[in-house]
């Protein structure tokens, strides 16, 4: 197993910025990602859609029209738009006025801006929708020398298995994560099969208990939470030997 390089404050939780700290600016933009180094976080989470062309843009839904100011009713796909278009976009204003002006980055940006400051966990969403992403995805990290995870401290995660397992044998260096909604997943069999491809099973918040925690110990793999949203939220998953916290109010992490 991988472990996290970045030294952090003694005795602090592992603290993950969700969406870059969606509790204090608009999730998945510079902004936040920016806020998130300031508030020492140990990694800022992402998410990325692809865009007309192929390119990485750092956007949690399929759609543009809840996190950005395009004015239809109709949904508008990022996958139908290319990153001029994209660009064109404000993805701070519905948040904030103090936010206006502030684009969608692509994941190139991002890890320009951003990798070896902070750690970051790259979530990838719906890649069945793509093709040939794990090869783009792959291509990119390569390129920047970010397919080390132990020099770069990234971690790639997804809800789709199949795709997590490619991407370890793309980039058999990187640190993966399956992520878990769902306790069907849970079981000794899957918990064994992820073994072969992903150093982490980052479970929701709902499912965690002391003793989920020690059997994903136990298969030699570690456990992010998500998500946090208020302090109340933290102590369980404390006590329940969480590896990590992934919340929109990094802050709330002692
Ligand atoms: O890190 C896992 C978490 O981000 C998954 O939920 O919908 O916020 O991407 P979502
Ligand atoms: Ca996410």
């Amino acid at each position: 197993i991988k472990m996290s390089t970045l030294p952090k404050a003694a005795n602090r939780h592992v603290t993950i910025a969700h969406r870059g700290g969606a509790g204090y600016a608009p999730e998945n933009t510079m902004a936040a990602f920016k806020k998130a180094v300031e508030m020492k976080c140990d990694y800022l989470e992402l998410d990325v859609q692809m865009s007309k062309e192929g390119e990485f843009v750092v956007i949690h839904d399929q759609t543009v029209n809840r996190t950005t100011n395009v004015n239809t009713r109709r949904s508008i796909y990022v996958a139908d738009l290319t990153v001029a278009q994209i660009k064109q976009l404000d993805a701070g204003s519905y948040y904030g006025t103090e936010f206006c002006g502030e684009r969608i980055p692509t994941l190139k940006e991002v890890l320009d801006e951003f990798s070896r400051k902070i750690g970051i966990i790259i979530e990838v969403k719906e890649p069945e929708l793509y093709p040939e992403i794990e090869e783009k995805l792959a291509a990119i990290l390569i390129g920047r020398q970010l397919d080390q995870s132990q020099n770069s401290n990234i971690i790639i995660q997804s809800f789709n298995f199949h795709f997590v397992k490619k991407i370890r044998e793309l980039l058999p260096e990187v640190t993966t994560a399956v992520i878990i909604s769902k306790r069907r997943y849970l079981t000794d069999d899957y918990l064994k099969e992820f073994t072969s491809y992903a150093d982490y099973v980052n479970t929701s918040r709902r499912l965690v208990t002391k003793q989920l925690v020690e059997r994903i110990h136990s298969h030699h793999m570690k456990m992010m939470s998500w998500t946090v949203r208020s302090k109340s939220q933290i102590t369980p998953l404390m006590k329940a030997g969480v590896d990590g916290i992934i919340t929109d109010y990094p802050d709330y992490v002692g």
